[in-house]
């Protein structure tokens, strides 16, 4: 493990503290707008936390030179503007940092000099996600709001709905309740998302808080409602309606038993039991399936903790220890490019192995050409490489000063390293793609994936099987998989005849393998096996599905213009359409999705509704929250299959088509009166 030291900190030094401290406020400020208005950081959070001391460390000795608003007394980043601003009824304070067994004892004394008796403490993982205050009120979830500024947040509380683990009414407290959380993406939510980004050519996040970020703050709820999004819970801000508990451990109570997701992993003890649980975290913070970065130590007595009160920026009672960044040093001896399913060209650096958060390291993806120049990552270059997310190897960058001019600088090769096809980038994509569909590569993933587990999920057809059936010459493409017989397996090379029966077996199962988990396996642009699941529970077969317009597509709840788009394309393609058919003579019958039951109450439950124009009193997030809690479909283009119409002001072809159709039309107080 080493420690990070700025390369800025290392090599720009200040005439004087005055001028230090100057280049601080400007260099933070920078790193503050990148972090939390771009959700792209700049740097680890160990090097952030290195500047943000150095500046409370020379704040302190020179108090006349700190500026009022100097980011040491700042709560946290700026907030967005394109959401409604909400004024924290609680302010959502932040919590000071420490980093060694030693400063939480310090932490602990001064807690229990205050208190003037020993206290009890409990500690909780720090979720490295993104704070939320949900406001309960009559048993119901009203508001959920981003922590801003601290003072001032932003309403996400459409895009919080969406997210599955967090119920919308608690079990039975009808008082009001609110309540401080972190919505994060867990480690494989976040693995999954960015392999499909890739796949997709879009640009990767950097880490689950990044992506949890990203997704949290859509305006289109759809699109979060898309993501994994988690909660956890762990602080009660305001109770009314019932007695506040007395203990930090009976509030999480009080939240489990309301059928809230509650923050796992809590121990509790005095200050030397918390300390001697340090040195394991560091081993169990890796088999956690959600990413931390520390520790928070809180006083569990209540009464104790509202005593003791809290600074401008932090409560007293409870303190944060933040895990050693957790990077290493290593170099990379080759960049490599490979060539995935959809012909993207993915540089991957090849590296000198080395051990990093609990496993060895060889290689790790450096995404695409535009990343390895941001970077400026040469082959040779020593380079600090840690776990994004905990789970995916990433380079954090080149450590340039180690340089010896023996390094070469990687070059993206503009034709496909596989088969030699010219390759082309798309304006506005990152991505190099080779455009030969029957490129070895391509050919060769593109089967690897219609195996897979949440594709057609065929047991024993691993990458090794499938290569020596390419080579063997009795596979050229997907759809030969299901003509295969036991005398075409039983000749390869470490195939025994119990072996060739299970794959036979696996790809018999396969046949009737739901229809979206076939879509998802068919390799579909933005197709994966979500949109797969959607479009199936909404067209009863593959061939309604082929023979869909655009239109019918859009009136799919959660179905957009790209998805839409992308599946008109693929099935007019006439070698797509000739896939199917081999397909269906080699015995695949997909089996129609089991639809979910719709709410049965209600004038919306089950009909579909379009939104068009301005409405006088609601957004139209809102306004399409509300009809999907009636069990509505909010759909974007008005089709034969449309119930309603809510119209406001200036609604344009929407309105004219849904006159055209015959279709109900309502306005907001009528829609109001409805719900
Ligand atoms: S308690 C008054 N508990 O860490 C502050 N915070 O660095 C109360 N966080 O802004 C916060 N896990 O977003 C608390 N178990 C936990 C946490 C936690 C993550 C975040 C929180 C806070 C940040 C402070």
């Amino acid at each position: 493990m080493i420690k990070l030291i700025n390369e800025k900190t290392a090599v720009e030094p200040a005439d004087n503290d005055y001028a230090r401290i100057n280049y601080l406020y400007e260099e933070i400020a920078r790193l503050n707008r990148a972090y939390y208005e771009e959700d792209a950081p700049l740097v680890t959070d160990a090097e952030y936390d290195a500047l943000l001391r150095e500046l409370t460390a020379l704040e302190a000795v020179h108090p006349e030179w700190r500026r009022a608003d100097s980011p040491s007394q700042r709560v946290g980043g700026r907030r967005l503007e394109k959401f409604a601003p909400v004024q924290h009824q609680v302010p959502l304070l932040s919590l000071a940092n420490t980093f060694s067994g030693d400063e939480l004892r310090d932490f602990a004394a001064r807690c229990e000099k205050l208190a003037e008796k020993s206290l009890t403490y409990v500690m909780e993982p720090k979720i490295d996600g993104l704070t939320i205050a949900l406001a309960y009120e009559n048993g119901r979830l009203t508001q959920a709001a981003t922590r801003g500024d601290g003072m001032v947040g932003e309403n996400v509380w459409e895009n919080v709905l969406t997210i599955a683990d967090l119920p919308h009414q608690l079990k039975d407290f009808k008082g009001r309740l609110l309540v401080r959380g972190e919505v994060y993406m867990s480690k494989r939510a976040f693995a999954e998302l960015n392999e499909q980004r890739e796949t997709d050519g879009e640009t990767t996040f950097a880490n689950p808080r990044n992506a949890a970020a990203g997704s949290l703050r859509q305006l289109d709820a759809a699109v979060t409602a898309s993501r994994r999004l988690s909660v956890w819970l762990y602080d009660i801000l305001l109770l009314e309606g019932t007695e506040w508990p007395q203990t930090h451990l009976q509030t999480l109570d009080f939240l489990r038993a309301q059928g809230l997701p509650v923050i796992p992993e809590v121990s509790s003890g005095d200050i030397e039991t918390i300390v001697s649980q340090l040195t394991s975290w560091q081993e169990k913070r890796h088999k956690l399936a959600f990413d931390i970065d520390g520790l928070v130590v809180k006083v569990d007595d209540e009464q104790v903790r509202m005593e003791l009160g809290s600074t401008a920026k932090a409560p007293r009672a409870a303190i944060a220890y933040k895990f050693p960044a957790e990077a290493v040093e290593t170099t990379v001896l080759d960049i490599q490019v490979g060539v995935g399913r959809t012909g993207v060209l993915t540089p991957l650096a090849v590296l000198e192995p080395v051990w990093v958060a609990g496993s060895q390291i060889s290689k790790a993806t450096l995404h695409n050409e535009d990343n390895v120049a941001a970077k400026d990552i040469r082959i040779g270059d020593r380079v600090l490489l840690h776990k994004a997310g905990d789970v995916i190897p990433e380079i954090i960058k080149s450590l340039s000063e180690k340089r010896n001019g023996q390094e070469r600088v990687f070059v993206m090769p503009h034709t496909c390293p596989e088969c030699g096809s010219a390759a082309s980038r798309a304006e506005g994509e990152a991505a190099w793609r080779c455009p030969n569909r029957s490129c070895p590569a391509r050919v060769r993933e593109g089967i690897e994936h219609f195996v897979s587990r949440q594709a057609m999920y065929i047991e024993g057809l691993g990458p090794q099987l499938i290569n020596q059936l390419l080579a063997a010459g009795k596979i050229h493409d997907a759809a030969d998989i299901f003509s295969l017989t036991m005398d075409d397996l039983l000749p390869l090379e470490r195939m025994g005849k119990k072996s060739a029966q299970n794959v036979l077996a696996a790809i018999e199962q396969a046949r009737r393998r739901p229809l979206g988990a076939l879509l998802a396996a068919l390799g579909i642009p933005y197709v994966g096996s979500k949109a797969g699941k959607l479009l199936a529970a909404n067209f009863p077969s593959l061939e309604r599905l082929a023979a869909a317009d655009k239109e019918e597509l859009l009136a799919v709840a959660d179905i957009g213009d790209i998805i839409a788009q992308s599946v008109v394309k693929w099935f007019a393609d006439k070698d797509n359409q000739e896939m199917l058919s081999r397909l269906a003579a080699g015995g695949v019958e997909p089996q129609a999705e089991v639809i979910s039951q719709p709410e049965t109450e209600g004038a919306f439950a089950g009909k579909v509704v379009v939104l068009t124009g301005t409405l006088p009193n609601l957004s139209r997030n809102e306004a399409k929250a509300r009809l999907e809690k009636a069990g509505a479909k909010v759909t974007s283009s008005v089709s034969r299959k449309t119930d309603y119409v809510v119209a406001g002001e200036a609604a344009g072809s929407k309105l004219e088509k849904a006159q055209e159709f015959g279709i109900t039309i309502i306005d907001e107080a009528e829609l109001l009166n409805l719900l």
